[in-house]
C-alpha cells in the first residue's frame, strides 16, 4: 500500500528519508522554508548544500506552502532542526484540519524544559490532529543512506501499531531495516544524548588522541547515557540497541557527523559561535549539552564527559584542563 508523505524540513535528513520514500513507492512532498532549496529539489533533484551531488528520485517534489504540504500528507514527517520544532509545530497546528500520524526524526532535548520531541508535539498540535507518534533514530548518516548503503535503524513508539506501520513504510530490501521497539522515552532520549559524546569525540580526535581514547570515551559515554535514561523512565534494552549504542558508535568515529566534526573545531580552540557558523547543518549537540547539563544538576546524577564537553562550550574551559579533570578525579571501579 502507497502512503501520502509529507516532509517538513528538506535538508539533508529529509531528503535521504525522502529518497527511501520514493524508493518504496510512497508518494512525497517536501516542505521547507529555504526558497532555495525547494527549487533545487524540483529543479535539479538535487540538494546540493547538504547532500553534494546526490540525485533524487524526479518524483520528489517540494513546496514552500505548509498549508499544501499538510493537507498533502496522511503522515507528518518532522525533519527540522529541535531548534525550531515547537515553532514549526505551532505553525503546522494553525492549518492542520484532520488527524495525521507524527513521524520525527529529530534528535535533541529542550533545555529548561527537558522535553522531547514527542511531548512538544503533544503540546503543540491539538489533541484531536495527533494520530499517534513515532520517533525514527539510530546509526543513519544520510549522505549513505542517499546513496543505498545498507542502514538499520528503530522505530519508537508508545503504540506497536504505530511503530509497526512507519516500520513497513520505510523499510526495503535492499538497504533499509527498520525496528521496532515501544521505549519511545528510551529511543529519543539515546538518539538526543549521543550527540554530546559526539562533541567530545571530536575533540579527542581534534586534539590527536588515538583509538584507545575514543574507545573510553564511547564506552564511559554509553554509561552517562545510560544513568541519564533510566532516571528518566527509559529502558537498558534500548540504551544498548540501535537508538543506543549504535548511534553513539557511529557518531563518536564518523567524518559525517556534524557533532563529531564541531568537536574537531572546537579543539582547534574556535568557540561556539564561530564553529557553529562554519557549519552548514544543525549541530544539535551543543543545544542537547545545555539540557544534559541541566538534567545531570537536577537529577543529580553522574556524567562527567558530559559536564566537561558543557565547561568547554559554554564556559569557555580550555579543553585540556577539562581533559586533566577528568583524569584526575578519584579512582573508582567500573
Ligand atoms: N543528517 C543526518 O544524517 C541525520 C540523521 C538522523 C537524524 N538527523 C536529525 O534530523 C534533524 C535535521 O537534521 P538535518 O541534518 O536534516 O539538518 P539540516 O541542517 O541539513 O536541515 C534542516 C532543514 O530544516 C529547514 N528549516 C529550518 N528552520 C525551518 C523552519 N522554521 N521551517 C521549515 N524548515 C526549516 C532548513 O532550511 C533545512 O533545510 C536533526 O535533528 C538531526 O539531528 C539527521
Amino acid at each position: 500500500m502507497s502512503y501520502k508523505i509529507a516532509i517538513v524540513g528538506s535538508g539533508s535528513w529529509g531528503s535521504a528519508l525522502a529518497q527511501i520514500l520514493s524508493d518504496n513507492k510512497h508518494e512525497v512532498l517536501m516542505y521547507d522554508i529555504d526558497d532555495k532549496i525547494v527549487t533545487e529539489i524540483n529543479k535539479d533533484h538535487t540538494n546540493k548544500s547538504k547532500l553534494g551531488s546526490s540525485k533524487l528520485n524526479e518524483d520528489i517534489k517540494a513546496t514552500k506552502d505548509l498549508t499544501k504540504a499538510i493537507d498533502y500528507g496522511e503522515i507528518i514527517l518532522l525533519a527540522v532542526p529541535t531548534a525550531v520544532v515547537r515553532l514549526v509545530l505551532s505553525e503546522i497546528n494553525k492549518v492542520i484540519k484532520e488527524p495525521k500520524l507524527f513521524v520525527n526524526v529529530a534528535k535533541g532535548i529542550e533545555p529548561e524544559t527537558f522535553k522531547r520531541v514527542s511531548e512538544i508535539v503533544y503540546e503543540e498540535i491539538a489533541e484531536a490532529m495527533i494520530k499517534g507518534y513515532v520517533v525514527l533514530t539510530g546509526p543513519s548518516h544520510a549522505e549513505e543512506v542517499v546513496i543505498g548503503m545498507l542502514t538499520l535503524v528503530t522505530a519508537a513508539s508508545n503504540n506497536l501499531d504505530d511503530a509497526k506501520l512507519v516500520q513497513k513504510i520505510f523499510s526495503n530490501k535492499t538497504y533499509f531495516r527498520v525496528y521496532t521497539s515501544t521505549d519511545l522515552i528510551g529511543a529519543e532520549l539515546c538518539g538526543s544524548l549521543k550527540n554530546v559524546i559526539a562533541l567530545a569525540s571530536g575533540m579527542a580526535y581534534g586534539l590527536k588522541f588515538g583509538d584507545n581514547t575514543l574507545a573510553a570515551l564511547i564506552t564511559r559515554g554509553l554509561l552517562e547515557i545510560k544513568r541519564i535514561v533510566l532516571v528518566l523512565g527509559g529502558k537498558i534494552e534500548t540504551v544498548y540497541g540501535l537508538s543506543g549504542m549504535g548511534d553513539l558508535i557511529v557518531t563518536c568515529t564518523s567524518h559525517h557527523s556534524r557533532n563529531f566534526q564541531a568537536g574537531i573545531k572546537i579543539a582547534q580552540g574556535k568557540n561556539l559561535k564561530q564553529t557553529l557558523s562554519e557549519m552548514t547543518m544543525v549541530v544539535e549537540g551543543a543545544r542537547t549539552a545545555v539540557a544534559a547539563h541541566q538534567i545531570i544538576k537536577e537529577y543529580k546524577i553522574s556524567a562527567p564527559i558530559m559536564e566537561g564537553v558543557y565547561d568547554i562550550v559554554y564556559k569557555q574551559k580550555d579543553v585540556k584542563k577539562a581533559i586533566s579533570k577528568l583524569m584526575s578525579r578519584s579512582l573508582k571501579p567500573e
